[in-house]
């Protein structure tokens, strides 16, 4: 059995999961906008992700013989200046998500939930994992960034003025 304070925790971060999800959801929707399909499928993934995530901890939830209430959600911001702010956006959100789990292991400890602490390493393993992809991309944005511009730059040099027929 879950303590009531950790199940309502657990509660709350399945319903903060779908959320996560939502906030991926309009990412990749903004990515496809701009035509940039493969942007728009990695984050498709990544909601895909999230979605897993809240399934993973209903399971556990169930489990244990707790009950998962499922709430409504706040609207996910849906415009952004560029695909480095989509990430940085990304990012932010996954350090609020990992500092999330870490309360939820807090209280198990407090609470000696041992089943709790041991189903709760999957999910600080994976934010390390989930920071790190982000991070990566962002640093790989930032350094396209001046050759993106020279293969744009190829790319536009190859136009020529064709005269039409006076
Ligand atoms: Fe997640």
């Amino acid at each position: 059995m879950l303590t009531k304070k950790l199940e309502n925790e657990i509660v709350d971060q399945i319903n903060f999961e779908i959320y996560s999800a939502h906030i991926y959801l309009a990412i990749a929707n903004y990515c496809a906008d701009l035509g940039y399909s493969g942007f728009e499928s990695w984050f498709m993934v990544q909601y895909e992700e999230e979605l897993f995530h809240a399934k993973k901890f209903m399971k556990f939830v169930n489990e244990k013989g707790g009950r998962v209430i499922i709430t409504g959600f706040e609207n996910p911001v849906n415009e952004y200046d560029s695909l480095l702010h989509c990430f940085e956006t990304a990012l932010e959100h996954e350090q609020m998500v990992t500092s999330r789990i870490y309360n939820l292991m807090d209280i198990a400890i407090e609470e000696r939930e041992h089943a709790t602490r041991s189903f709760l390493n999957w999910f600080v393993d994976e934010q390390v994992e989930e920071e790190d992809a982000t991070r990566s991309i962002i640093d790989k944005i930032k350094l396209v960034k001046e050759s993106g511009l020279y293969l744009l730059d190829q790319e536009l040099a190859t136009r020529v003025f064709t005269a039409p027929p006076l």
